[in-house]
């Protein structure tokens, strides 16, 4: 039992994955012998709906200056930023005298780069110095402290207020929230707007998406559990929307108490997680058997396609694969490697099952059998880059919602 970082009741963990390495701990062999590993497990908490991992890594463990996740690597990911940044100047910027938008992990400038260029205002905050670089040569005014309360103060007396405080993929990445609100309630104007988005639980329990699970996501949102834990700061969801990035994430407007309208579709939200009983333990008890019977599926898919000699590469070395590899025990005799095109991972091992890491050229030069999609989440863009303009005919493996195989067209 263990309690919860939002509203300190007891917590049951539902699953829990066993001994994992660092998600993004891509390593050289001379590194094999003091890897860290740690039990990753999740709970739910029945009062404030929050659910969230039970066992916490240190942050400079998995946030440093060797970091191995640049934003900019996909280019569905650099529109949907684009887009995020033009959805803030159109709805929350206009008219506004001197506008000033932070964004807290800012990673390499890819949404702060759309302020920067039409010289707005803006703060990116980044701990990791190595992504953070990229950011700065591009001319993107940037902090390499960890975000909180502390240094929300400081950046008040430096800047003063925000109109627009922006997260992407990083909320969910602090197990000290209360610190992270109570520092953002300090930094918005009155009419200010806090907006983030993050992998949305809903979405996991639908599809099955275990590998959003691992270190670095301490919490697995929902609009419920987001309202529960704004109040406590004097703060409300005034408004949400469903985003397709990272396998189905959500994008929560949130503003200060009382002082916007809300947007009927936070109460429709809300009707559709009542219905998918996102508040309910049995919910995840089935979950949990669920990613279960996906792991049976997997291995055993992959076992069979050993036995007929056929070769499987993997694609994208993603940070959710190290929860895949690990727990279904995906092994180099498994999966000949990993191609990805990031060259900090190239050359290096997967965390935990130690799988190389090589070059993309080395998949487009010797096309596999069949090649497993790691990077699901960027399916249409690597599966039409593929077909049309690097003629691979091989298969594909999928494991989200379903493990299956689909024929190359
Ligand atoms: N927003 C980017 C990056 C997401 S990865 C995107 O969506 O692609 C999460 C980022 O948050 C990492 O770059 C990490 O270094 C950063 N991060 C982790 N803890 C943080 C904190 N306390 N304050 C600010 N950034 C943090
Ligand atoms: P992500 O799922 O966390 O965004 O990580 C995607 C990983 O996949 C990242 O390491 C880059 C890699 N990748 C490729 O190798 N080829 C591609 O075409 C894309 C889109 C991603
Ligand atoms: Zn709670």
């Amino acid at each position: 039992m263990t309690n919860c970082l939002v509203c300190k009741n007891k917590i049951k963990p539902f699953i829990s994955f066993g001994k994992q390495p660092i998600a993004n701990g891509f390593l050289t062999s001379q590194e094999f012998q003091k890897e860290y590993f740690y039990n990753l497990a999740v709970g739910f908490c029945p009062i404030c709906t929050m659910v969230q991992l039970t066992e916490l890594v240190d942050r400079e463990k998995m946030f440093h200056t060797n970091y191995a996740f640049f934003s900019s690597t996909s280019r569905g990911m650099a529109k949907h930023f684009e887009e995020f940044a033009q959805f803030i100047k159109n709805k929350y910027l206009k008219n506004k005298h001197d506008p000033f938008v932070i964004e807290m992990g800012s990673n390499d400038g890819i949404m702060l780069r759309h302020f920067a260029k039409e010289e707005i205002n803006h703060l990116g905050i980044e701990p990791s110095k190595n992504v953070a670089r990229v950011a700065m040569s591009n001319d993107i005014n940037t902090t390499t402290k960890f975000f909180d309360e502390e240094l929300a103060k400081e950046i008040l007396s430096q800047y003063g207020q925000a109109d627009a405080f922006l997260g992407a993929n990083v909320m969910c990445h602090i197990p000290y929230i209360h610190s992270v609100i109570a520092g953002i309630k300090l930094l918005l104007k009155p009419k200010g707007v806090l907006v983030f988005e993050d992998p949305y639980v809903g979405d996991i329990v639908q599809k099955t998406s275990y590998d959003q699970i691992y270190d670095e996501h301490a919490f697995y949102f929902s609009v419920r559990s987001i309202n529960n834990l704004m109040k406590m700061h004097k703060l409300e969801v005034i408004d949400v929307a469903p985003q397709n990035t990272h396998g189905g994430s959500m994008r929560y407007t949130i503003g200060h108490i009382d002082t916007h309208k809300i947007s009927p579709k936070v109460k429709k939200q809300l009707k559709i997680e009542s219905a998918l009983g996102l508040h309910r333990p049995k919910t995840y008890a089935s979950l949990a058997k669920k990613i279960n019977n996906s792991r049976e599926g997997l291995i055993t898919l992959l076992k069979n396609l050993k036995k007929q000699g056929k070769r499987v590469v993997a694609y994208g070395a993603t940070s959710k694969s190290t929860t895949i590899t690990n727990y279904c025990k995906i092994t180099p005799d498994l999966i000949e490697f990993i191609s990805d095109t990031t060259p900090i991972k190239q050359g290096k091992y997967s965390p935990g099952t130690h799988i190389p890491v090589k070059a993309y050229e080395k998949f487009q030069n010797n096309h596999p059998d069949y090649a497993l999609l790691f990077a699901w989440n960027h399916a249409k863009e690597i599966m039409e880059k593929e077909r049309q303009k690097n003629g691979y005919k091989g298969k594909w493996i999928v494991y989200i919602p379903k493990v299956k195989i689909i024929k190359s067209v």
